[in-house]
C-alpha cells in the first residue's frame, strides 16, 4: 500500500467510529481527490455537505471533482455559489477561471485568475497561467530608476473602482504584550535588544562608535514557537507601532503593482516611527524558486531590498523583523550585511521555557497550585502553540464538567496532564524537512543551529 492509500484506509477506519465527523469526512474526500478517486471523493464531499451544509471546503472539493469528471455545468453552479460572497475564496476564483477558459471566455478567465492571485498568491497555478496567455507586466522602469529614486506611491489605476484601500493600507497596531509575556527565547530577545532596541534608544552612542544602525533580524523555525508573538512583543517592549505585513499585502505578482505597494507600506512605517515592521512568511516574497522568478516576483524582491537598504528614504526609527518556516527558499540577497544579517533559529521551547509558557498562559485563569515542572517534562517537542492548545483542551473539559455538575472547579495539574495526552506536538514534521536541508545543503554553515539542535 502506498502512504496515500494507508492514510485513506486509516481515515475510513476513523470514520467508522465517528461517521458524523464532517472535518474528517472532508479530509478523506481531499485524499481521495488527490488520488484521482473521483467517484468516492464526490460521495464523501456530498456526505460532508449534508453533515455541514454550506461548508466551503466541501463545496470547493466537490467543484474540483466535477471539473475533473467533466461535469462542467455542475462545477459552475457550485463555484458561482462560492464566489457570490463578499470575500470569495481564492481557490474558487481559480476554479472559475478554469471553467471560463474551458468555455472560451478567456478575458473573463484572466480577470478571475488575477483576482485570485491578488487575494492569495499561494493559489497560483503555472499551467493555467500559461494557458491564459498571461505575461509578466513589463517592468516599469520608473519604479526603480538608476539614481535610486522611487516613483511616488500613487497608482495610475484603470480599475480603481473595484480596488479598495484595504489592500494598500495596513493598520498600525499597538501591541499590548512585551518581552515579559514571552516565555524563554532568551537568545532571540537578547539579539533583538542588541540589534534593534539599543540602537534606537542610544542612537548617539552607536554613532560615536561608528556603528551603523539598520538591517533586520530574520527568525526561522518550526511553526508555533513564538516568532510572530515575539515580533509583536518587541513593539510592545519599546512602545512602538507595529506593522504586520503579510505576504498577501504586497504581492500582486505579475500585476507589477507589488513594488508600489511595498513602497507605500515602508512609507507608512516611516511616517509612524518608532515602528516595528514585521514581515511574516517572508520566504514567499523572497523565494529563490524559479517559479517565483518567472512570475515577476523578482521585481518585488528588488524593491523590498531597496526599501530595506534605505537608499532613498532613511529608515531611522523603523525596525525590521521577519519570519519564515522555510529559510531554504530565501534568496541569498537577503542575507547580505545591512539586510537580514542576523538569522536566528527559534527552536521549540526547552523544559524551563515550557514551564514558563504554561505559567504565562494560565495567568488569570482559575487554577489550583499547579506543578509546572511536571507539565514541562511531559511536553517534550511541544511548541508554544501546542501548549496553548493543551490549555484550551483542559478548559473545555473543565467547562463541560461544570455544565454537568453545575459546580465550576479550578484547573488542576491532573486536568492539564490529561489534556497533554490529547495534543500531538506539531514540530516534528518541520524537523523532518529541516533535517534534510541541514544535512545536505548546509552551505556556509547556514543551518548549523539546526545541526546542533538535532545533534546530527
Ligand atoms: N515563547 C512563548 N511564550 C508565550 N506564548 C507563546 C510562546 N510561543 C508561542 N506562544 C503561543 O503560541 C501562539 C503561536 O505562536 P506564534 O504565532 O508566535 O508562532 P510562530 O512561530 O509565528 O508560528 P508560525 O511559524 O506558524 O507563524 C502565540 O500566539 C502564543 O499564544
Ligand atoms: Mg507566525
Amino acid at each position: 500500500m502506498t502512504a496515500n492509500e494507508e492514510s485513506i484506509q486509516a481515515l475510513k477506519d476513523a470514520l467508522k467510529v465517528s461517521p458524523d465527523n464532517a472535518p474528517l469526512t472532508i479530509h478523506l474526500a481531499d485524499m481521495l481527490l488527490s488520488s484521482a478517486r473521483y467517484d468516492e471523493a464526490s460521495e464523501h464531499y456530498s456526505r460532508a455537505l449534508t453533515l455541514a451544509p454550506g461548508n466551503e471546503a466541501a463545496k470547493l472539493g466537490l467543484a474540483q471533482v466535477c471539473l475533473q469528471q467533466g461535469k462542467y455545468s455542475q462545477a459552475l453552479v457550485i463555484v458561482e455559489d462560492l464566489i457570490r460572497q463578499a470575500k470569495p475564496p481564492a481557490k474558487a476564483l481559480v476554479l472559475h477561471a478554469r471553467l471560463l477558459l474551458n468555455d472560451g471566455q478567456i478575458e473573463k478567465a484572466r480577470h478571475e485568475y488575477t483576482r485570485a492571485i491578488d487575494l492569495d498568491f499561494s493559489v497560483q497555478d503555472t499551467s493555467l497561467f500559461e494557458r491564459l496567455g498571461l505575461k509578466e507586466k513589463p517592468i516599469e522602469r520608473e519604479l526603480i530608476t538608476t539614481d535610486g529614486r522611487v516613483r511616488s506611491g500613487v497608482r495610475d489605476d484603470d480599475d480603481e473602482d473595484e480596488d479598495d484601500d484595504d489592500n494598500t493600507f495596513i493598520d498600525l497596531e499597538r501591541s499590548d504584550i512585551s518581552f515579559q509575556d514571552v516565555g524563554g527565547m532568551e537568545e532571540v530577545k537578547e539579539q533583538v535588544r542588541m540589534k534593534i532596541i539599543y540602537p534606537l534608544e542610544h542612537q548617539e552612542m552607536f554613532k560615536q562608535y561608528g556603528k551603523k544602525i539598520g538591517g533586520g533580524i530574520l527568525m526561522y523555525g518550526p511553526p508555533g514557537c513564538g516568532k510572530t508573538f515575539l515580533a509583536r512583543a518587541t513593539a510592545g517592549e519599546i512602545k512602538a507601532n507595529f506593522l504586520c505585513v503579510g505576504i498577501n499585502d504586497v504581492l500582486s505578482c505579475w500585476m507589477g503593482e507589488s513594488e508600489t505597494r511595498l513602497h507605500e507600506i515602508f512609507e507608512h512605517a516611516r511616517r509612524n516611527t518608532p515602528c516595528v515592521m514585521f514581515f511574516d512568511e517572508v520566504d514567499a516574497l523572497a523565494a529563490s524558486r524559479s517559479d517565483m522568478k518567472k512570475s515577476g516576483a523578482r521585481q518585488a524582491i528588488n524593491q523590498f531590498l531597496m526599501e530595506m537598504d534605505g537608499v532613498e528614504n532613511s529608515n531611522d526609527g523603523v525596525l525590521i523583523l521577519a519570519a519564515t518556516n522555510a529559510p531554504w527558499h530565501l534568496d541569498s540577497a537577503f542575507r547580505r550585511p545591512g539586510r537580514f544579517d542576523r538569522i536566528l533559529f527559534v527552536p521549540p521551547p526547552d523544559a524551563a521555557a515550557r514551564a514558563e509558557i504554561f505559567r504565562l498562559l494560565m495567568k488569570g485563569k482559575p487554577v489550583e497550585t499547579i506543578d509546572y515542572d511536571v507539565l514541562a517534562k511531559k511536553t517534550d517537542k511541544f511548541s508554544g502553540a501546542d501548549i496553548a492548545s493543551v490549555i484550551d483542551h483542559a478548559i473545555e473539559a473543565k467547562l463541560a464538567q461544570a455544565m454537568k455538575d453545575g459546580i465550576p472547579k479550578p484547573l488542576s495539574t491532573k486536568d492539564l496532564e490529561n489534556a497533554i495526552k490529547q495534543v500531538k506536538p506539531s514540530t516534528s514534521e518541520w524537523f523532518s524537512a529541516a533535517r534534510n536541508y541541514a544535512l545536505y545543503s548546509n552551505q556556509g554553515g547556514a543551518y548549523d543551529d539546526i545541526v546542533k539542535y538535532l545533534k546530527l
